[in-house]
């Protein structure tokens, strides 16, 4: 089996030649998508749908690490797909699903559990900034959560990964499994991936604390931009966005220690696609105000088609669950195979009961 393009002969979905390199990606439907997780992700993601076969999944698996209320995750799984849509995200073209519907990712996250050390999941940040101060506390799947993160895109033989920034360490461990598990099993079964971290948004900070990243989690609705927000509440946001009380540098080297600065200037060239150093070139010297209202007017333009389009996607929900449902039986055409046969190479006898079908 070919590992180095990702591309598994017979199990590449329909249209989409087996030859173009396999894109996997993830989003937890733990609330509204932010502007971090479009200019992050969410954007890449849409471009690269051309020249990749691309595999989107809405991870509810990963975001019960932590509590969901289940009719919120319900609801939230469901706006998460719309605005995935809303965004470009072709799930003719491409595949677009929910991962609890495809058993394999739990399967292969199993076998990863055994191949993963204690040591390396005790290196990863994110967990620590997750679990906080009451570690004890911590539920035991946001202690394995970058496990299931490899079996997500490993169950694929996926290679390529848009992600943001801070989902760099994650990416190494999912490396670190691949090889261990080759090197096991005397294998050359789990190809390597390589992980697209692009732009100058690739980490999107908090807009009361240019420190901390902008997250769909945080308790502070003025902590973000929604992709929902409406144009008054974009504006308003961003009116009380907090800054320092010089005014803007004229270079990029001037940003330096002035983290409310960069973010909203870099937020400001990921979106009109311009170098940092053109939006300074234009509002170096002066006070935020302008700027300020020269963002906002942005983000509104960028934005707005996306809610909008956002909210008619949604008033059709019973479409939306069946073409997650189609996504599904696609995505686990590709991981089925994949997965029986780690399961071989382990030394599963073969022999599955029926799975029943979730009830709607
Ligand atoms: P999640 O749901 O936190 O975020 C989804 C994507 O958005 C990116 N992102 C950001 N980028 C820039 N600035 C920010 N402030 C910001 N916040 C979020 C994330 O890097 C991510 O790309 N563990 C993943 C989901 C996942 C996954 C996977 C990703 C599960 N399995 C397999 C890739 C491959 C997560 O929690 O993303």
């Amino acid at each position: 089996m070919s590992s180095d393009t990702g591309s598994t002969p017979g199990t590449s979905p329909s249209g989409n030649p087996a030859s173009r390199p396999r894109i996997f990606s993830g989003i937890q439907p733990s609330g509204v998508p932010t502007l971090g997780n479009y200019l992050g992700a969410l954007r890449n993601w849409v471009r690269l749908q051309e020249g990749h076969e691309c595999i989107f999944s809405i991870v509810d698996l990963h975001a019960i690490t932590v509590w969901q209320e289940p009719e919120r995750l319900r609801t939230q799984t469901l706006e998460m797909a719309a605005s995935l849509l809303a965004c470009g995200i072709d799930a003719e073209r491409h595949i677009l699903f929910h991962q609890s519907a495809v058993r394999a990712h739990a399967q292969l996250a199993w076998i990863f559990n055994c191949v993963a050390r204690i040591g390396w999941l005790n290196r990863m940040t994110q967990f620590k900034d997750k679990a906080g101060k009451d570690r004890e506390a911590a539920s035991a799947g946001l202690y394995v959560y970058p496990n299931l993160m490899a079996a997500d895109i490993l169950a694929y033989h996926a290679t390529r990964v848009p992600v943001g920034d801070d989902q760099r360490q994650h990416l190494e461990l999912a490396n670190d499994i691949a090889q261990k598990f080759n090197h096991d099993y005397g294998v050359d079964f789990f190809p390597l991936i390589e992980p697209i971290i692009e732009g100058p948004a690739a980490r999107v900070m908090s807009l009361r604390d240019g420190t901390k990243k902008m997250s769909k989690s945080d308790p502070s609705d003025q902590s973000r931009i929604n992709l929902t927000d409406p144009p008054d509440v974009i504006a308003l946001k961003i009116r009380r966005a907090k800054t320092d009380p010089e005014p803007l540098p004229s270079e990029p080297g001037g940003l330096e220690g002035r983290p409310e600065a960069r973010n909203l200037v870099g937020i400001y060239a990921a979106l009109a696609e311009i170098p940092v150093a053109a939006v300074l070139a234009q509002y170096g010297g002066q006070g935020f105000a302008a700027f300020k209202e020269a963002l906002a007017e942005l983000l509104i333009t960028h934005l707005g088609p996306i809610a909008a389009e956002t909210r008619r996607i949604l008033a059709d929900p019973a479409a939306l669950i069946a073409l997650l449902q189609r996504g599904a039986e696609r995505a686990a055409a590709i991981a089925d195979p994949i997965v029986a046969e780690a399961e071989r190479i382990v030394g599963f006898l073969p022999g599955r009961a029926g799975l029943p079908g979730r009830p709607g």
